[in-house]
């Protein structure tokens, strides 16, 4: 099979659950100088988010760029590879929020394209669209209600507010598109990644890790109303992959999501409960607290924050509000095993004693005084 996006926070654990899940060989296009590079930014993606390091005989990594075309790959390898691999996922995407449409559009919509071209070269190929439940804010019937189904429509404005979901909105309509033609494809759209159930391992740069890491410096959260969907990568990968390999997946859409909204309050709590402890503060005093200090995980967010935001969830964050309907997904994990973990403090927690900060935690005091 063919992984994208393997170097990042979701892939290489989408790329630790295959291999543990199948005995499929892995074929990675990585942005880098040669192909010993881009073996060597896989090793390292798996070691920085604490996973086993991968068989070189299973996975082979090749520099490319999916924004290219032929993934700018040699044509003899992308001809050899269009005619063995039976299986995409096409996970990679510039995941900024802070950047336009223009600038992203090459990962995420182009990339895209490029991916579907590829699935459709010499044999059909299965495609697994890793998407975002942000796509949701279009103007559709099948989106308001939250179906997990394709969406037709519009981008509503609140959609085109942000480089990123437009993008994503976009690439699924050429998903969409290619299924029509006849291209055998999932869509697996994804709630807030959090981190790892066990290790707490997060993605240095999400957003409410950033909150979470910038709020525990300075002891407080926003008085927001903030609020989100969050699902353990650990729990995502095994659930995507549990669906790639049921083969009554293919044409269907699934939310990832199956677990309840939790808010800015709540995790005050639960941090408070767990020794971690933080309270609540006016936005404006937030905003100014963060931004004296300079090593805040959130203080380069603040001027995007301050663009017309007055803490309320839906400037920044798509979910909160949003009906997102996940019966399909929980059918077809039904007695899998495979549940997302209850929202609470042994799960914050955990987040924040994976950020290494300052905690009366005594299991956490006892380590930092070694
Ligand atoms: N994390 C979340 O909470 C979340 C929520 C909803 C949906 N998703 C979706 O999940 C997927 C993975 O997100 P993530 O959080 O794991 O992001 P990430 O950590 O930033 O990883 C993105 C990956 O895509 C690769 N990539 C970007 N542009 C590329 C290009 N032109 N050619 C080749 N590779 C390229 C990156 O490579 P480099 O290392 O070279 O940059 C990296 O490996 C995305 O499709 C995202 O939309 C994520």
């Amino acid at each position: 099979m063919l992984l994208t996006g393997v170097t990042g926070f979701v892939g290489a654990h989408l790329l630790n659950e295959l291999l543990h899940r199948t005995g499929s060989r892995v074929h990675c296009v990585v942005r880098a100088r040669d192909d010993g590079s881009a073996q060597a930014r896989v090793d390292a993606a798996m070691a920085e988010y604490g996973l086993a390091p991968v068989d070189t005989g299973r996975v082979r990594a090749y520099a490319g760029d999916l924004a290219q075309d032929r993934f700018s790959l040699p044509e003899e390898l992308y001809t050899r590879l269009a005619s063995s691999v039976d299986v995409v996922v096409n996970n990679a995407a510039s995941v900024s929020a802070a950047q336009s449409y223009g600038t992203i559009r090459g990962a995420n919509v182009t990339g895209t394209h490029h991916v579907l071209r590829f699935a459709a070269r010499t044999r059909l190929k299965r495609v697994h669209h890793i998407s975002t439940l942000a796509v949701l804010l279009a103007d559709d019937p099948v989106a308001r209600q939250g179906l997990e189904a394709r969406i037709s429509g519009r981008p509503e404005a609140r959609l085109r507010s942000s480089g990123y979901w437009l993008s994503k909105w976009v690439a699924e309509q050429l998903v969409n598109t290619a299924a029509e033609r006849g291209l055998p494809v999932t869509i697996h759209r994804l709630a807030r990644v959090s981190g790892h159930s066990s290790t707490g391992a997060w993605a240095r740069g999400d957003f409410w890790n950033r909150i979470l890491g910038g709020g525990l410096r300075i002891g407080a959260l926003p008085d927001t109303r903030w609020a989100d969907r969050f699902t353990p990568v650990d729990h995502v990968a095994a659930a995507v992959v549990e669906l790639m390999l049921q083969p009554r997946s293919t044409g269907k859409v699934f939310h990832i999501a199956d677990t309840p909204v939790v808010d800015i309050a709540d995790i005050a709590r639960w941090l408070s409960e767990t020794g971690h402890p933080v309270g609540i503060l006016p936005w404006e005093q937030w905003v100014k607290e963060v931004a004296s200090d300079p090593d805040n995980p959130m203080a380069l967010l603040i001027p995007h924050l301050r663009q017309g935001v007055s803490g309320r969830a839906s400037d920044v964050l798509p979910s909160e509000e949003q009906n997102v309907d996940c019966r399909r997904f929980r059918e077809a994990l039904d007695s899998t095993g495979i549940t997302f973990p209850a929202p609470g403090p042994a799960l914050f927690g955990r987040y924040a004693d994976a950020l290494g900060l300052p905690s009366d935690h005594p299991e956490t005091t006892a380590g930092s005084a070694l």
